[in-house]
C-alpha cells in the first residue's frame, strides 16, 4: 500500500495529544482547591473562583479570591522579607534564581501541560516557546544580581512590588516580573489573571522547594478588585501592571500623587509591513507566528497587515492558502496550530468586533477548516478592504482576527505604521537592506522586526512607546525598573531641604519663604513702576523660534527681592501652551539631528551665556536678592550644566545584544518626543537649565514653563538661544501660572513626557492629568530635589528619563 505516499500528499495525520494527568495529579494533590501563598505557607482557601479549561469549559480547581485583608497580611510578610532578602550578597541573592531556574526546567512539561490546560494556548507553544524562556528569563537576571552593584552603583531597590499579570503569556509574565524584581533585591506581591491562575501556583511551590526565604514571594490570586486593591495599599512600594491600556490608565490614576513607581505594559495594534521585494514566503511563514501565536492573544502581535499595493493580491491569495492549512483543535495535541481562547468572554469580545468590521464595510475571510465541539474556537480570520479610521485598524481585537490594508510608498507605510495611539511593536519584511534599515527607526515602537516576527530574549529589552506604556522588561534596562538612587530614596519633603546654594543665598525671598517649591512667593511692597527701568517692556514668550505676545494680552508683574516691580512677563494661557507644542512638534527632526551637532549647538548655548555671565548674575541678584557669591554661582553652574550635556549628548547611546538567535538586536536609544517641563520656583536659571539641557541634548524639543516667581532669567535667555543656532521650535517658552499652566501641558496629547517641579499635591494632579495618552512623567511631589547638585544631576538621571530604547531585530549571522 502507498499509505505513506498518501500522507506526504494530504499531511494529514492523526492526533498526538500529549497526556493530561501529570498536571490533573498534582491539582488533586492541592484537592483541586487552592488558597493564597504568603509568607512561605498556603493560606485555608476563602471564597473561590473556578479556573476552568477552555477547551473543554470543565473547571480545573477552585482558586481564592483575594481581598483587601489577603494583600494587607501579603505586604506585611514582604516587607518583613524585605530587610533580610535586600541585604543578602546580589551572589546569594542571583543563586536562588539560578535554583528557579533549575527547579522550571526540571518541571518544564509538568508547567507546559497545566498552562496549556489553564489557558487553552497549543502545548507546541507553551512547551517550545513559553517555558524555555520562562527558565532564561531566570537565569538573565541571577547574573545581574551578582553584578548590582558595578551595574548599577548607588542604586537601591524600591521595596516592596506589587506585580499584576495578563492570561495570554501566564507563567512567562510572572517570570518577566519577578526575576527581576528579586534580582534588584525587592520582596514582590504578584497577582496572576482570573483566568490563568494555575502555573502561577505550582511556581508558588517551586519557590518553597527551592528554599526561598519565606515572604519573598507572596501569590495571591483574584480578580480585577484584588489587583485594585494592591495598588491602592500604601505599603507596595512600587507597580508592576502588564494588561489593557484601559486599566493600565486606572492603574496610572489610582498611583498619581503616591510617590509608587509604576511601570505598564499595555496593549498594541502592531503594523506587520510587507515591501514588494520581499521574500513573500517567509513573510507569509512570519505571520502566521504574528498574528495565530497564541491564537493572536498576544500584545504585540503583528495584528495590522500593510502590504505595498503592488504584491497585495499576489499576497492575500498565498496568505489565504496558508490559513487554510492551519490546525485548530485540541490544544494538548502536538500538531495543532491554534488552541482555544481563553475564556468565552474573550470569544464574544472578538465575535463582537469581527461583526463590528464587518459592518464599517470590511471583507471578512476565514477558511471552510473544522472546529472542535464546544470551547474556545474561533477560526482565524483575516478582514481587508478597511479604511484606517475603521474600529478594527485602531482596536486591539486581541483574537486571531488579521486586518488588511496597502500602501504605495515607504513614506504612506511608514505614515500607516505609525496612525495609532500604540507602539508596542513593529515587523517589516524586504530584501532590501536599505530600506528596512531606513524604516525600523522611523517607526514608533519599542521593539522592531526585519525579516522575523515576535523574538523574544532576556537579555534583549521589550517594552512600549506612546499608549503601549513605559518601562521595559529584559535586559538592562528591565533591571532598571526595579532600582532606584539611594539618595531618591532618602528624599525628606521640601520643608526641610538645605540646598547646597541656601548657604550663600541668605537674602532669598524664596528661601526665605522655607518653601522653594511652593507658590510664588508674594511681593512684599509695591514699588512705583516709573522708578524701574528694568520695565521698559515687557518680556515676550518664546516660541517657534520667535518672541511672542501672549494670547490672553495680560502681563503678570514681577518683583524683585525687595518687593519693588521689576519687570513684567506674558501671562500664557491655553493657547500659548497649544502653539508651543504645535512648534515643538514641528521640530521633532531634532531628535534625528546627529548628536555631534546637538552637542555643538548646546556647547554654543554654553559659550554665549558664559559671555553674558556678569548680566544674568546681576539679573538673579535683582530676582532673588541673592548674594554676589551665590549669583554667579549659580551662573556657573548653570554653564557647567550645558557644557555637561553637550557632552552627554553623543555619549548616552545604545548597545547591541547577541540573543541566542539568528539574529542581533540594535538597541537604540531614542529622544521620548515633546517634553513638557515646569522648572522650580527656585534656582531661576539653573532650574530651568537642569532640565532643559539634558532633554534638548537627547533630542526631545521643550516646551518649559520657568519659575513662575522669577522668570526673568529665562526671559533673558532668549538672545542667548537666538544668537546659538538652536533650530526654531527646539526651545519654547511660556511664562505664567505654573501650576495652570502644567495642567495644560499634561492634559496636552501633544505633549509625551511631563516633567514638573512643585508640591506634592499639584505633582498628583500632574501625574493624574497626564493619563490620556499616558505620557511619562516625573515630578518633585514637594520633595527636596536639589537640581544645583551636579553629582546627582550631571548624569543619567534626567538622561534616562528623556530617552526610550527601541530594540532592531536585524537578522545576523549563520
Ligand atoms: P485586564 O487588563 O482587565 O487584566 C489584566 C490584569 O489586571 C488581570 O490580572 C486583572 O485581574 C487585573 N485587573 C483588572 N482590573 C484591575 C484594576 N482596576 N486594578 C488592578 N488590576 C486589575 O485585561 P482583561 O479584561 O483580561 O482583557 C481585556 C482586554 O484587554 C483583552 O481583550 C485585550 O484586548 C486586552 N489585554 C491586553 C493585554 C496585553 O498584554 N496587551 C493582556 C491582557 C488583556
Ligand atoms: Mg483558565
Amino acid at each position: 500500500m502507498n499509505k505513506i505516499a498518501q500522507i506526504f500528499e494530504t499531511l494529514e495525520y492523526g492526533p498526538a495529544p500529549e497526556a493530561a494527568q501529570p498536571a490533573l495529579d498534582w491539582l488533586a494533590s492541592h484537592g483541586n482547591k487552592f488558597g493564597h501563598y504568603i509568607d512561605g505557607k498556603w493560606t485555608a482557601p476563602g471564597k473561590t473562583f473556578a479556573s476552568t479549561n477552555p477547551a473543554n469549559g470543565k473547571a480545573l480547581a477552585d482558586v481564592t479570591e483575594g481581598t483587601r485583608e489577603d494583600v494587607d497580611k501579603a505586604v506585611k510578610a514582604a516587607r518583613a522579607a524585605f530587610k533580610t532578602w535586600s541585604a543578602l550578597s546580589g551572589y546569594e541573592r542571583g543563586k536562588y534564581l539560578y535554583a528557579i531556574a533549575r527547579a522550571v526546567q526540571k518541571h518544564s512539561r509538568l508547567f507546559a501541560v497545566l498552562e496549556t490546560l489553564d489557558n487553552g494556548k497549543p502545548i507546541r507553544e507553551s512547551r517550545d516557546v513559553d517555558i524555555p524562556l520562562v527558565a532564561r528569563h531566570f537565569y538573565h537576571p541571577a547574573g545581574w544580581a551578582q553584578q548590582l552593584s558595578r551595574a548599577f552603583p548607588g542604586m537601591v531597590p524600591y521595596g516592596v512590588c506589587g506585580q499584576i499579570i495578563p492570561w495570554n503569556f501566564p507563567l512567562l509574565m510572572l517570570a518577566w516580573k519577578i526575576a527581576p524584581a528579586l534580582a534588584a533585591g525587592n520582596t514582590v506581591i504578584l497577582k496572576p489573571a482570573e483566568f490563568t491562575s494555575l502555573t502561577a501556583l505550582l511556581f508558588a511551590e517551586i519557590c518553597d522547594r527551592a528554599g526561598l526565604p519565606k515572604g519573598v514571594v507572596n501569590i495571591i490570586t483574584g480578580e480585577g478588585p484584588t489587583g485594585q486593591a494592591m495598588v491602592a495599599h500604601p505599603g507596595i512600594d512600587k507597580i508592576a501592571f502588564t494588561g489593557s491600556t484601559e486599566v493600565g490608565k486606572a492603574i496610572r490614576a489610582a498611583t498619581a500623587g503616591s510617590g509608587k513607581g509604576l511601570s505598564l505594559e499595555l496593549g498594541g495594534k502592531s503594523p506587520y509591513l510587507v515591501f514588494e521585494d520581499a521574500d513573500l514566503d517567509s513573510a507569509i511563514e512570519g505571520l502566521v507566528d504574528a498574528i495565530w501565536f497564541n491564537q493572536g492573544q498576544v500584545c504585540c502581535a503583528g495584528s495590522r497587515l500593510l502590504v505595498q499595493e503592488s504584491i497585495e493580491e499576489k499576497f492575500l491569495a498565498k496568505l489565504k492558502k496558508r490559513m487554510a492549512t492551519l490546525r485548530v483543535g485540541d490544544p494538548l495535541d502536538k500538531a495543532v496550530d491554534i488552541g482555544a481562547l481563553v475564556a468565552p468572554v474573550q470569544v464574544e469580545r472578538v465575535r463582537d468586533l469581527v461583526k463590528k468590521g464587518v459592518a464599517e464595510g470590511g471583507t471578512l475571510y476565514e477558511p471552510d477548516i473544522d472546529l472542535p465541539k464546544g470551547g474556545c474556537f474561533l477560526r482565524p480570520a483575516l478582514i481587508s478592504d478597511i479604511s484606517p479610521a475603521n474600529t478594527v485598524a485602531t482596536e486591539e481585537i486581541f483574537g486571531p482576527v488579521l486586518v488588511e490594508m496597502s500602501f504605495r510608498t515607504p513614506e504612506e507605510g511608514i505614515a500607516l505604521a505609525n496612525n495609532t495611539r500604540y507602539g508596542l511593536a513593529a515587523t517589516l519584511w524586504s530584501e532590501n537592506i536599505n530600506l528596512a534599515l531606513d524604516i525600523a527607526p522611523k517607526i514608533k515602537a519599542g521593539v522592531v522586526w526585519i525579516n522575523g516576527t515576535n523574538q523574544f530574549d532576556a537579555a534583549v529589552g521589550f517594552g512600549g512607546y506612546k499608549e503601549s506604556g513605559f518601562g521595559r522588561e529584559g535586559g538592562k534596562e528591565g533591571m532598571a525598573v526595579y532600582l532606584k538612587p539611594a539618595w531618591e530614596k532618602a528624599l525628606k519633603s521640601a520643608a526641610a531641604r538645605t540646598s547646597s546654594f541656601d548657604k550663600l543665598r541668605m537674602r532669598s525671598s524664596t528661601s526665605a519663604s522655607g518653601s522653594p517649591h511652593g507658590e510664588p512667593v508674594e511681593p512684599r511692597g509695591r514699588g512705583n513702576p516709573l522708578d524701574t527701568a528694568a520695565i521698559d517692556q515687557t518680556a515676550k514668550m518664546y516660541i517657534g523660534g520667535k518672541q511672542v505676545r501672549p494670547d490672553s494680552g495680560y502681563s503678570r508683574p514681577v518683583f524683585g527681592a525687595g518687593g519693588a516691580l521689576i519687570g513684567e512677563v506674558g501671562d500664557g494661557n491655553r493657547k500659548d501652551i497649544r502653539n508651543a507644542v504645535e512648534a515643538a512638534r514641528a521640530a521633532l527632526g531634532w531628535g534625528t539631528t546627529a548628536a555631534h551637532n546637538r552637542a555643538q549647538i548646546l556647547f554654543f548655548l554654553a559659550e554665549n551665556l558664559d559671555y553674558r555671565r556678569k548680566e544674568f548674575a546681576d539679573r538673579l541678584r535683582a530676582e532673588t536678592g541673592a548674594t554676589a557669591a551665590a549669583a554667579n554661582k549659580e551662573v556657573d553652574a548653570a554653564i557647567e550644566r550645558l557644557f555637561a550635556f553637550a557632552g552627554w549628548a553623543d555619549k548616552y547611546d545604545g548597545t547591541v545584544h547577541n540573543p541566542p538567535t539568528r539574529a542581533i538586536a540594535a538597541a537604540m536609544v531614542e529622544p521620548i518626543g515633546v517634553i513638557g517641563i515646569v522648572a522650580p520656583q527656585e534656582l531661576p536659571l539653573l532650574g530651568s537649565i537642569a532640565l532643559l539641557a539634558p532633554a534638548v541634548a537627547m533630542g526631545n524639543p521643550v516646551v518649559l514653563v520657568p519659575s513662575a516667581a522669577h522668570p526673568l532669567s529665562i526671559t533673558d535667555l532668549y538672545q542667548v538661544i537666538e544668537t546659538s543656532d538652536v533650530p526654531a521650535g527646539v526651545i519654547n517658552i511660556v511664562t505664567g501660572d505654573a501650576e495652570v499652566l502644567a495642567k495644560t501641558l499634561a492634559e496636552h496629547d501633544g505633549i509625551d513626557a511631563m516633567w514638573f517641579c512643585g508640591s506634592a499635591e499639584a505633582s498628583a494632579l500632574v501625574e493624574k492629568a497626564s493619563i490620556g495618552n499616558l505620557k511619562q512623567t516625573w515630578t518633585s511631589r514637594g520633595l527636596s530635589f536639589d537640581l544645583a547638585d551636579a553629582d546627582k544631576f550631571n548624569g543619567a538621571y534626567f538622561l534616562a528619563k528623556s530617552t526610550q530604547v527601541k530594540n532592531i531585530w536585524i537578522p545576523y549571522g549563520a
